[in-house]
């Protein structure tokens, strides 16, 4: 079931926010969504996925500093990488920990429902290693008005909520 919405309409882009209270730290974010969401569409164009043809890209924002993934597939089909995964393992290497917000943009179409757009189970377990309950996840849902990005906004502890910890 997909939480109620509501709509953050400024200059840079149309955020639908689900499930999220409006606040103060939410604001805070809003101004790095349009610049995390165009590294993750950039980072799809550049994704290795000619078994699937399902090209994904993941932009993270972790410890203040942009790291960008995308699905590398293989042809022994069970080695593939996620976009999301791919995009926090390199952060980790940098030396990152805290996932403040991560974007991701797929090939289904924007109007297509959320669940071709939402992060796999195996990815929401990674993310959550690193996630609070502060962060958020933002899936591309294309182009709004006056041109203007848009995509949903969802708290990472709704999409996993009780998750596995040691
Ligand atoms: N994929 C991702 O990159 N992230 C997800 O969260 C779901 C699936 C990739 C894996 C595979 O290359 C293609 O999308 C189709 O499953």
């Amino acid at each position: 079931m997909v939480p109620e919405a509501h709509l953050l309409d400024t200059a840079e882009g149309l955020w639908i926010c689900l499930g999220l209270e409006d606040s103060a730290w939410l604001r805070e974010r809003v101004p790095s969504f349009g610049p995390l969401l165009q590294r993750a569409r950039e980072a799809r164009g550049r994704a290795h996925a000619p078994y699937s043809g399902f090209a994904v890209g993941s932009a993270v924002l972790m410890d203040g500093t942009v790291v960008v993934g995308c699905n590398v597939e293989n042809a022994s089909y069970g080695a593939t990488l996620c976009a999301e995964r791919t995009a926090i393992a390199t952060a980790v290497a940098a030396g990152k920990r805290s996932l403040e917000l991560i974007a991701i943009s797929t090939s289904a179409a924007p109007e297509a429902d959320l669940t071709g757009r939402t992060p796999c189970g195996l990815c929401r377990q990674v993310m959550g290693e690193f996630a609070s309950d502060k962060t958020l996840v933002l899936l591309d849902a294309g182009t709004g008005s006056a041109g203007r990005p848009r995509a949903e906004v969802i708290a990472f502890e709704t999409l996993l909520p009780w998750r596995f910890r040691l």
